[in-house]
């Protein structure tokens, strides 16, 4: 099979060429690139390996492409050039294996086919020829192209073999199974089962970049169900593996919560690719585990799994090497307010509740709807029907009350040093609570949310308590 006419931007492949020619080393374009080629998925990186040294073909490259800047990274023997918006990494053909308990590799020089081998899987363990007696000619000596066409993950080499190279790689499978919609073959499936443990020795910081992969995916429910399947989800996220599982007791059952957040990260993620949105769906049920409980009269309830799980946010962003800045504050907050708009679906709508979740949502409010209108997972599609119908109400008002009043982004009508200046206050207690009762009445609509207003009873609540001023 001839690629050539899909080696594109053509200046690339042409300069690397004629790089390699000038070097007398062969080369060839290796990896994701030539697998997206196939499978028409476009792909800004493009790795080339070459029999000789990635270094100086990354050098020589460059030159010819006008580019100055070349990375190198001596120790693993790799370059990285930047052409445009495509990220264009060399490196020399190898033949690596790993220490059982490290990823450092001990590495020597080795042919195309030694590389190939210790490629991750034969879908990425294609190659094509950029040298002139085989440009654009497919190497494919794993029969990747026809694992490809029947969309299935597997090892080149025995898998155990693959995976004790790099554990991380039992992630990859899934992450790509997740991503692609393919299969996991049988035998490598089972190695990851057996060689699950090894995971332990692979830093979190490359477990999370395969996650949230996984976490972006189109369908992400199969990349969780195939991690709690080969025993990855254990090692990596008990707390999300303790949400599986139904107990009964007295003939009453809960639902089992795993499925639940899996149907409702699938829920999400057909309105949102924000990861952080999805990780929210994903943690929005995360402490149901600890706070279960089970009372003879109401059966099972879960009190407070809300807060809770907002409390146990920042510890599961922190041990799985998420960002603790303001996108786990996102998260949290809409975690802890992730019950809020059904609360208010299923009693009358007051307008003072309706500002309150205004003013405690901010401008994640709208956010927060799209998670509650996932999180409806009935199987009984009358009360589906009638809990999205009530919704639109809720969200009519929302729009409405927003008009009136812009709670979105609160800011007191009336600030502290005002409160200070007028009746030559220090900071103190006094100030405080005469703000919060300002900030009281215009959610209960007691006032309107304007300067006024907030002046007037500003004064006589200040009269009240016997300030001068
Ligand atoms: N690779 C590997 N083992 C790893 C990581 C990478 O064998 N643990 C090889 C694979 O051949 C892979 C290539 O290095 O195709 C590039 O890796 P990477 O950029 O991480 O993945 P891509 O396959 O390019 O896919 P994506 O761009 O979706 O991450």
């Amino acid at each position: 099979m001839n690629l050539a006419e899909h080696l594109i931007p053509k200046d690339i492949f042409d300069q690397v060429s004629l790089s390699a020619q000038q070097l007398q080393v062969e080369a060839y374009v290796i990896g994701g690139f030539v697998r997206d080629i196939l499978l028409k998925r476009p792909s800004k990186d493009i790795d080339f390996v070459c029999v000789g040294s990635g270094i100086d073909l990354a050098e020589a490259s460059a030159k010819r492409l006008g580019i100055r800047q070349v990375t190198t990274y001596k120790n693993f023997g790799t370059a990285m050039i930047k052409h445009h918006d495509h990220e264009i990494e060399f490196v020399g053909a190898r033949r690596e294996s790993y220490r059982q308990e490290s990823r450092k590799p001990t590495v020597e020089d080795g042919t195309l086919e030694d590389d190939q081998n210790r490629r991750d899987f034969t879908i990425n363990a294609l190659a094509i020829g950029i040298n002139p007696d085989n440009y654009g000619e497919l190497i494919d000596p794993f029969d990747g192209l026809k694992d490809l066409k029947k969309k299935m993950i597997r090892t080149p080499l025995e898998p155990s073999i693959t995976f004790s190279d790099d554990p991380l790689r039992m992630m990859r499978a899934v992450r790509f199974a997740s991503q692609l919609n393919f299969d996991i073959a049988p035998e490598t499936f089972e190695a990851i089962q057996k060689e699950a443990h090894r995971i332990k020795i692979v830093s979190g910081e490359r477990i999370i970049v395969e996650l949230n992969k996984i976490i972006l995916s189109k369908k992400p429910s199969y990349g969780f169900n195939l991690l709690f399947q080969c025993g990855l989800l254990e090692l990596i996220f008990p707390e999300m593996m303790a949400l599986h599982g139904v107990e009964t007791i007295d003939g009453k059952s809960h639902k089992d919560n795993f499925y639940h957040t899996l149907q409702v990260l699938d829920n999400i993620s057909e309105h949102t690719d924000d990861l952080y949105l999805r990780w929210a769906a994903i943690l929005h049920d995360i402490a149901k585990p600890p706070t279960k409980r089970f009372n003879k009269k109401v059966g099972w309830t879960f009190h407070g799994h809300e807060d809770r799980g907002a409390r146990m946010t920042p510890a599961i962003f922190k041990r799985l090497k998420l960002p603790l800045d303001e996108r786990m504050k996102y998260v949290q907050k809409l975690v802890k307010l992730h019950l809020r708009p059904i609360a208010l679906v299923k009693k009358e709508i007051t307008d003072s509740a309706i500002r309150r979740l205004l003013f405690e949502a901010g401008d994640d409010i709208d956010d927060l709807m799209t998670l509650c209108k996932a999180d409806i997972t009935s199987k009984n599609s009358e009360r589906v029907k009638r809990y999205l119908l009530n919704f639109k109400t809720v969200e009519q008002k929302l729009k409405e009350i927003e008009e009136k009043d812009q709670l979105r982004n609160f800011q007191p009508p009336v600030s502290g040093e005002e409160i200070m200046e007028t009746f030559h206050l220090k900071p103190s207690r006094i100030v405080g609570d005469i703000k919060n009762e300002i900030r009281e009445a215009i959610l209960e609509g007691i006032i309107p949310n304007n300067k006024k207003e907030a002046l007037n009873l500003m004064y006589s609540i200040a009269k009240e308590k016997g300030l001068e001023f």
